[in-house]
């Protein structure tokens, strides 16, 4: 009961990490609003859980930050935590990416983030106590291949949360990111399904193993704890070793 009634917003929440973060913080103590696209995965996922209120929104639409931060007040009386989660891929070459894929990329995982931040500082602030945690990727900092969308929405994620812990600090809220490796979720299950793919890259991390989502939901947890309230700004890297090798 690490974060026994703390009140929380998780996007993304029906697969892999806002899944598991979503499991692990009600089993704290937290209850949550669990925002994912509409269709039943959340309600499957999360329905019969009363810690969990669920919230099917493309966090892309105009009014998603407004409706999911009035939501949360509603249903859960503020927002003490936000973890913004939910996040898309776009894999060609930069010479052959779509405006609309580069934009669907950049929305998702940017924009939507700093509209939801945007919307949930004042009810933050209204408490004086807050963490936020947005989820990056060591490809802000170990680009690959045609991913420039991607890249480019996880890198200006790490920017964005520095600025914000340097803005909110003062007022008890603490903005940090993590930096996932491969992680099997199901963004990546249809790579890492096939035996060669997993196999090459359980051998490119230190502890060779692919990460599950409860590794990246235990990293969530410890950027809430109260006793994290020293740590802001910082980037967590949660990777297996997967980036310390060149
Ligand atoms: N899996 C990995 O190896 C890995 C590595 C680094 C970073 N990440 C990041 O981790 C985060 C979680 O991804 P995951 O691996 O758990 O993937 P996932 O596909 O299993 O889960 C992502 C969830 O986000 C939801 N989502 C996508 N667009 C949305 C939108 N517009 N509105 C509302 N919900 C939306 C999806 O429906 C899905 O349920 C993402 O930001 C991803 O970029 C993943």
């Amino acid at each position: 009961m690490r974060i026994q009634g703390k009140r929380v917003i998780i996007t993304g929440a029906a697969s892999g990490m806002g899944n598991a973060t979503t499991n692990l913080f009600t089993n704290e103590g937290a209850t949550v609003l669990a925002v994912d696209m509409p269709g039943p995965g959340l309600r499957e996922k999360h329905g019969a859980n009363p810690a969990v209120t669920t919230l099917e929104k493309d966090i892309t639409d105009a009014d998603a930050a407004e409706v999911i931060i009035s939501r949360a007040v509603a249903a859960l009386g503020g927002v003490d935590i936000l973890v913004n989660n939910a996040g898309v891929g776009y894999n060609a070459l930069a010479e052959l990416t779509p405006i609309e894929q580069w934009d669907r990329v950049l929305n998702v995982n940017l924009r939507a983030m700093f509209l939801l931040c945007q919307r949930a500082i004042p009810e933050m602030k209204a408490g004086m106590w807050g963490r936020i945690v947005n989820i990056s990727s060591v490809a802000a900092f170990r680009p690959d291949y045609g991913l420039s969308a991607y890249d480019a929405s996880k890198a200006g994620v790490i920017g964005l949360t520095k600025t914000l812990a340097l803005e909110l600090g003062k007022f008890g809220i603490t903005v940090n990111a993590i930096q996932p490796g491969p992680i099997y979720t199901g963004m990546t299950r249809n790579n890492f399904d096939q035996d060669y793919i997993r196999q090459a890259w359980e051998r490119k991390t230190a502890v060779r193993r692919l990460g599950q989502p409860e590794d990246i939901a235990n990293g969530v947890l410890f950027l809430c704890l109260e006793e994290s309230s020293f740590v802001t700004g910082h980037a967590l890297v949660v990777d297996g070793g997967q980036t310390l090798r060149m």
